[in-house]
C-alpha cells in the first residue's frame, strides 16, 4: 500500500480538526476574543456546528483531546488553570459524538481515552456502542496519561511508570481486539422471527483472556459492528511509544514544530510500522499545524496580530509545565530563556525560534509562553489562501506526512476560515479530495475495506472460520 492520491495523480493532504470538550484547548487567553465561541463548548449546538463545517470542507476527521485530572505541575496546584480555564472545565468527549453522527455522514471522530483508569470491558462496549452509531466513523486516540493529577484522582498514589503504562496498555488493547474481534462471529445474530432465536448461541465465543493486568473469560455483549475495532490513532513520541504505535496505530499524530523534525520524526514512525511486520505506509501521519487566513495575506497578518493581544501568558505557561512535567511557575515572565537553568527548556525555545524565524531574538519566557498561546507546541501558518496551500504542499513533500491535524486559536473561525480560504486552493491544485470516498472511516483512509488490515497485530485476533472448524 501507498497514500491516497487524487484523481489527477498528485498525493492527497488530509486534514483533521483539533478540539477538546472545554474552553481553552491550545490557545490560553483567546476564549476573550470578541469572535470566540469556545465558551458555548457545553452546548450541543457548538459541536453540530462544528461538525457540518467540518464535513462541507471535506475534513477527514475531528480529533477530541482528553485528559483525567487538572494541570497543577504549575505552581503544584490547579489555580491558574481554573483562573486562564486551561483544559478545566473539562467534559467528557465520548458524549458529542452521537449528536454530530446524526448532522454528518461521513465525517470521522478520533477520541481519545486513556488506558489506565477504566476497565477494557466497560471501554469495549462504548467504543463499539459508537461504531454502531456512526456507521463505522469512529476511531480511538490511545494515550497512556501524562498528569499525575488524573492518576492521583482515580485513588493511584501515582502514575505507572512510563514504560511500564505501554506495556499496561498492550494488554490493554489485546482484552479490546478480543472483544470486539474475537468474540462474535460476522453471522452470530440471526434475529429469526420464525424460530425466535436472536443470537446464534454457538456463535458467540468466550475470550478467556488471564493476563497480568486483566480477567475477562467471557463473551463480549455488542454486536458485531461496522469496522469492529474502531482506527486506532496513537501520538507516542518516546521509542517505546513509537513501539506500541507500530504494532497498533492506523493514524499517528505528531507535534513538531519544524520540518526537519517532522521528517525525523514521520522516518522513526513508519521504521517502527515496518518493525512491526506493516507495510510502512499503513498507518497515516497528521503533523500538528495552526493556521492563521483570510482573504488576503495583509488581512491574515492582522488577523494573526489581534489574535496576540489576547494570550494569557500565564495559562500558556500551565500547559506547557504539564506538557513538559516542568513547574514553570519558578520563572519570572520577563527573565530571557538563556539564563533559566532548565536544558529541556532551552532546548524547545531554540525549536520555536527556529519555526517562528525569529532566531535572532533573545527570547524571555513571556514571549515563549505567547508563542505558545497561538495554537500550542505546533507551527503556525500566517497568509492568503494560495500561500497557506503551498506551505502545507512543501510540507507534504519534505517531510512524507499524511496530513495536518489543525488547531484552532478562535473556534469556530479557525475552521470556517480553512474551509473558505485554504480548501478551494487545494482542491484547484489537486492535493484535496473533491468527494468523500464512501464507506467506513478506515476505509476512507486506507480504500482498503471496514477492517483491520491482515498485517496488524489484532487481525490475529478476528475469528476466523478454519480455526472455530478445527480445520
Ligand atoms: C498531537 C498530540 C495530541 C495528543 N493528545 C493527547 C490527549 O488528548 N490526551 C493525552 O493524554 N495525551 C495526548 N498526547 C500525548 C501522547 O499521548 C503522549 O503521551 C506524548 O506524545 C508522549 O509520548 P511518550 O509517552 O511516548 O513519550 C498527545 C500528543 C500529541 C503529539
Amino acid at each position: 500500500m501507498s497514500y491516497p492520491t487524487t484523481p489527477s495523480g498528485h498525493r492527497e493532504i488530509l486534514f483533521n480538526a483539533f478540539d477538546m470538550n472545554c474552553v481553552v484547548h491550545q490557545s490560553p487567553g483567546l476564549w476573550r476574543h470578541p469572535e470566540d465561541r469556545a465558551r458555548d463548548y457545553n452546548t450541543l449546538a457548538y459541536w453540530t456546528h462544528i461538525a457540518r463545517t467540518l464535513e462541507n470542507g471535506l475534513f477527514d476527521g475531528l480529533f477530541i483531546a482528553d485528559v483525567l485530572g487538572p494541570y497543577d505541575v504549575f505552581g503544584a496546584s490547579p489555580e491558574a488553570a481554573l483562573r486562564s480555564g486551561a483544559q478545566i472545565p473539562l467534559q467528557d468527549p465520548f458524549l458529542l459524538v452521537s449528536a454530530m453522527a446524526a448532522v454528518t455522514e461521513n465525517l470521522g471522530f478520533g477520541i481519545t481515552a486513556g488506558t489506565a483508569y477504566e476497565h477494557p470491558y466497560a471501554f469495549s462496549r462504548r467504543l463499539g456502542t459508537l461504531d454502531h452509531l456512526t456507521g463505522g466513523r469512529v476511531g480511538w486516540n490511545v494515550v497512556t496519561g501524562y498528569l499525575p493529577s488524573a492518576a492521583q484522582n482515580m485513588g493511584q498514589e501515582d502514575q505507572m511508570e512510563h514504560d511500564q503504562r505501554y506495556d499496561h496498555a498492550d494488554e490493554y488493547m489485546d482484552v479490546v481486539y478480543k472483544l470486539l474481534e474475537g468474540s462474535w462471529e460476522d453471522d452470530a445474530v440471526v434475529a429469526d422471527k420464525e424460530s425466535g432465536v436472536f443470537t446464534d448461541p454457538t456463535k458467540v465465543h468466550r475470550i478467556e483472556h488471564q493476563g497480568e493486568y486483566f480477567k475477562t473469560p467471557g463473551i463480549g455483549v455488542v454486536e458485531p459492528s461496522p469496522q469492529r475495532m474502531p482506527v486506532v490513532y496513537q501520538a507516542g513520541a518516546s521509542s517505546r511509544g513509537r513501539a506500541f504505535a507500530g504494532k497498533h496505530a492506523e493514524a499517528v499524530f505528531i507535534n513538531p514544530p519544524t520540518k526537519e523534525l517532522a521528517q525525523a520524526s514521520v522516518q522513526r514512525i513508519r521504521r517502527a510500522v515496518a518493525d512491526a511486520g506493516r507495510d510502512p505506509y499503513d498507518v497515516r501521519i497528521f503533523a500538528m499545524q495552526t493556521i492563521v487566513t483570510g482573504p488576503d495575506s495583509t488581512s491574515a497578518q492582522a488577523k494573526y496580530d489581534d489574535l496576540t493581544r489576547y494570550v494569557d501568558a500565564e495559562g500558556g505557561l500551565v500547559l506547557m509545565s504539564g506538557w513538559m512535567g516542568i513547574d514553570l511557575s519558578h520563572f519570572d515572565l520577563d527573565q530571557p530563556i538563556g539564563e533559566v537553568e532548565s536544558n529541556a527548556i532551552q532546548s524547545t525555545v531554540e525549536t520555536f525560534q527556529k519555526a517562528s524565524g525569529r532566531e535572532d531574538e533573545v527570547w524571555t519566557v513571556r514571549q515563549l509562553a505567547e508563542w505558545v498561546g497561538v495554537g500550542g507546541f505546533g507551527p503556525v501558518i500566517i497568509g492568503d489562501g494560495p500561500t497557506v496551500a503551498q506551505q502545507l504542499i512543501e510540507w507534504q513533500e519534505e517531510t512524507d506526512i499524511d496530513g495536518f491535524n489543525l488547531a484552532y486559536h478562535i473556534t469556530p473561525g479557525t475552521f470556517e476560515d480553512i474551509v473558505e480560504y485554504v480548501v478551494p486552493e487545494l482542491q484547484g491544485l489537486g492535493r484535496y479530495k473533491t468527494a468523500y470516498t464512501p464507506g467506513t472511516l478506515r476505509n476512507k483512509l486506507f480504500g482498503q475495506g471496514d477492517h483491520l488490515a491482515e498485517t496488524h497485530h489484532g487481525a490475529r485476533f478476528q475469528l476466523r472460520r478454519s480455526q472455530l472448524t478445527g480445520g
